[in-house]
């Protein structure tokens, strides 16, 4: 049989070269992340697509019993990353340009008590329901300098289907509280177990009371 020549195998070589970088969807403006945020014309950011195949980072919870009947967000906080920036930050420590969050709003089931819990087999206490909201933050040191490198959008707060796009929100609604509160570079990772593998990073770290 005859062997294939150089050009042949170089030639196959090419291919394949070309056949990778069509499948790899990282952006020059965001190398470091699989799935960079996208903006519209005017500066929306668009509704992120797939984030329930994210890593899930958490729930925090904040119910109406709890909150004086009053609770802002009375929802599980479904807290969803990018898994290539998830991974880049247990390498290095730090977010990479690009970062998506997703905090996806569920509310509880309907309570049978005054604090709004009930009972189920495990016990009493609060029980995942219905999505009913969605939040965004996105960093990009540049075009979110003012608000140390992230911005923040909401898309709604009620149930799916959520709104398409959404423009930067105010600094009072989001950033500001980021700013004053959060734990390490606007996120609140403290809450976050899964972000734990580098335990030398959290001793500059607020903190938990
Ligand atoms: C008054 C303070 C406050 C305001 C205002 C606020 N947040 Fe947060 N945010 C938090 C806290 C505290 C957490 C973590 C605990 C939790 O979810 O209860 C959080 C978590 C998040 C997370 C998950 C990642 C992280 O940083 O922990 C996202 C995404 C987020 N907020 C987006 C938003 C958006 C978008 C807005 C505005 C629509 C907003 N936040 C307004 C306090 C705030």
């Amino acid at each position: 049989m005859r062997q294939p020549s150089t050009l042949m195998i170089t030639g196959f070589c090419l291919l394949l070269g070309a056949a990778a970088g069509l499948a790899d969807s990282r952006s020059s403006a965001y190398p470091d992340v699989e799935v960079g945020p996208r903006f519209d014309a005017s500066g929306q950011l668009l509704l992120p697509q797939g984030y329930r195949r994210w890593v899930f980072i958490g729930a925090p919870l904040t119910p109406h019993g709890l909150n004086g009947g009053e609770a802002g967000f009375p929802e599980f906080h479904n807290v969803y990353v990018e898994p290539a920036a998830y991974d880049h930050y247990l390498e290095h420590g730090v977010w990479p340009e690009g970062t998506m969050m997703v905090k996806e709003l569920q509310l509880t089931q309907p309570g049978t008590f005054p604090d709004g819990s009930r009972i189920e087999a495990s016990g009493r206490g609060y029980f995942p329901g219905v999505t009913n909201g969605m939040d965004v933050s996105v960093k990009d040191s540049k075009r979110f300098a003012d608000t140390r490198g992230w911005g923040f959008f909401n898309f709604g707060h009620h149930a799916a289907p959520y709104a398409e796009a959404a423009a930067e929100a105010p600094v009072d609604a989001c950033a500001g509280c980021h700013m004053a509160s959060a734990h390490e570079d606007m996120v609140f990772t403290g809450f976050y177990s899964l972000l734990e593998p580098v335990p030398e990073r959290h001793s500059a770290m607020r903190p938990l009371r």
